[in-house]
């Protein structure tokens, strides 16, 4: 597997919860930014000639408010570029604002054959809450015409609001996966990301969010409603219909190659046998400006030592409930891998039922994926 990531850095407006790298732009030179991606791929593709694209992910900010055109050229340059695998994935992230609905089939027709739709919650006052520029109204009409034009439709929302009840939650996931016959939905549990808006307000005291064990509670319920609907928790924060998993966010979980292209995308590539992680100038303006004088925008590679490799497979890999093959943790982490781990607490967490390590797989239980952090802070020497 080897994914392109594409990031686009503009939104419409600032969400007060979101840490992602995201700006609001008073003009955009939609063909400088065209060219830059241009640059940037060519720039890529002469280090990984080798490389067979499986699937192509269009992130942000906000890429519906992309041209169709820079979305058209973009998948143009890769084709020229990359051998590309038959049944290549290309998702494109969008709002679900009335301005985007109309874009669906130029971007149809531009390519993409994927659309994750940023629904976030399916009442108005949580919408304002989360400083959406949205409605219901219009989720369920974005949805609708998504389902019309795509083969394969995500959406994402976000629960455990402040004030949410679990009787609440159930009654709204229930509704979204009735509305739409989704094969793939991303569920996150609103966090209070540093530098954010909402960290100011929580801290001030203006709205709290679930405890740890109603959380806990909201996300056990959150797998069985999907279950019912034939959605399998495949991820930590990701459900879907067998055969409809992400194939580009599997990329980063079996913890495969990947370029990341624009302002702040991260990479992973292997060259010559070595891994090198990539990381490309954050700032929109200094990105495209590098992009201009040196063909690329990344700051210099950095070589994944071999323990770095086996902590990200690991990282990466536990989130997922197939959890990660044996071959694959000695690829990362050589022969001796086991010596990364603590024996003990790993025996513990199994015995607890956490954790289950055969001769061919190392996995998380659903009860494990649900307190991953601690059970790597436990497990990792
Ligand atoms: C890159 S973001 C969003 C893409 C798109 N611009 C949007 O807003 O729909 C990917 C997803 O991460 C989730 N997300 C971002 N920040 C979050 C937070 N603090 N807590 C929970 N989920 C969050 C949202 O569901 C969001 O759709
Ligand atoms: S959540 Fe999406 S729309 Fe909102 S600021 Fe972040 S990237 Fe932009």
């Amino acid at each position: 597997m080897f994914g392109i990531y594409i990031h686009w850095p503009f939104c419409l407006s600032k969400c007060p919860y979101c840490d992602f790298n995201s700006h609001v732009a008073k003009t955009i030179n939609h063909a400088d930014w065209r060219n830059a991606y241009g640059k940037e791929l060519s720039y890529s593709a002469t280090r990984t000639p080798d490389h067979l694209v499986s699937s192509i992910y269009f992130g942000g900010g906000t890429p519906s408010l992309m041209e169709p055109e820079t979305v058209r050229f973009i998948i143009d340059e890769i084709q020229k570029n990359w051998r590309m695998a038959n049944d290549v994935e290309i998702t494109l992230e969008a709002n679900p604002t009335s301005i985007e609905q109309q874009k669906f089939r130029d971007f149809k027709e531009a390519g993409i054959n994927r659309v994750s739709v940023g629904v976030q919650a399916l009442n108005d006052k949580d919408l304002t809450f989360l400083g959406r520029q949205h409605n219901a109204f219009e989720a369920r009409k974005a949805l609708d015409i998504a389902f019309e034009t795509f083969e394969k439709v995500n959406f994402d929302l976000i629960y455990a609001r402040p004030h949410q009840t679990p009787q609440a939650w159930e009654a709204e996931l229930r509704k979204a996966l009735s509305l739409a016959k989704a094969g793939h939905l991303s569920l996150y549990q609103l966090t209070i990301e540093q530098g954010t808006a909402f960290e100011t307000m929580y801290k001030r005291g203006d709205f709290s969010i679930p405890d740890e064990e109603l959380g806990g509670e909201l996300y056990e319920m959150t797998g069985q409603i999907a279950a019912d609907f034939g959605l399998e928790p495949y991820e930590v924060s990701n459900y879907a219909r067998q055969g409809e998993e992400s194939r580009h966010n599997l990329t980063y979980w079996r913890y495969e190659d990947y370029a990341g292209i624009g302002p702040g995308a991260h990479g992973r590539l292997t060259l010559n046998g070595q891994k090198f992680a990539t990381r490309a100038h954050r700032a929109p303006q200094i990105w495209l400006e590098k992009v201009f004088k040196d063909g690329h925008g990344y700051h210099p590679d950095l070589p994944v030592s071999q323990e770095d490799r086996f902590v990200e497979c690991l990282l990466m890999g536990l989130r997922l409930k197939e959890g990660i093959p044996v071959s694959k943790l000695e690829t990362e982490g050589g022969a001796d891998w086991r010596a990364f781990l603590n024996e003990k607490k790993m025996e513990q967490l199994e015995r607890d039922g956490y954790l289950c390590l055969t001769d061919h797989h190392l996995s998380t239980s659903g009860a494990g994926r649900q307190r991953l952090n601690k059970i790597l802070q436990d497990i990792l020497k």
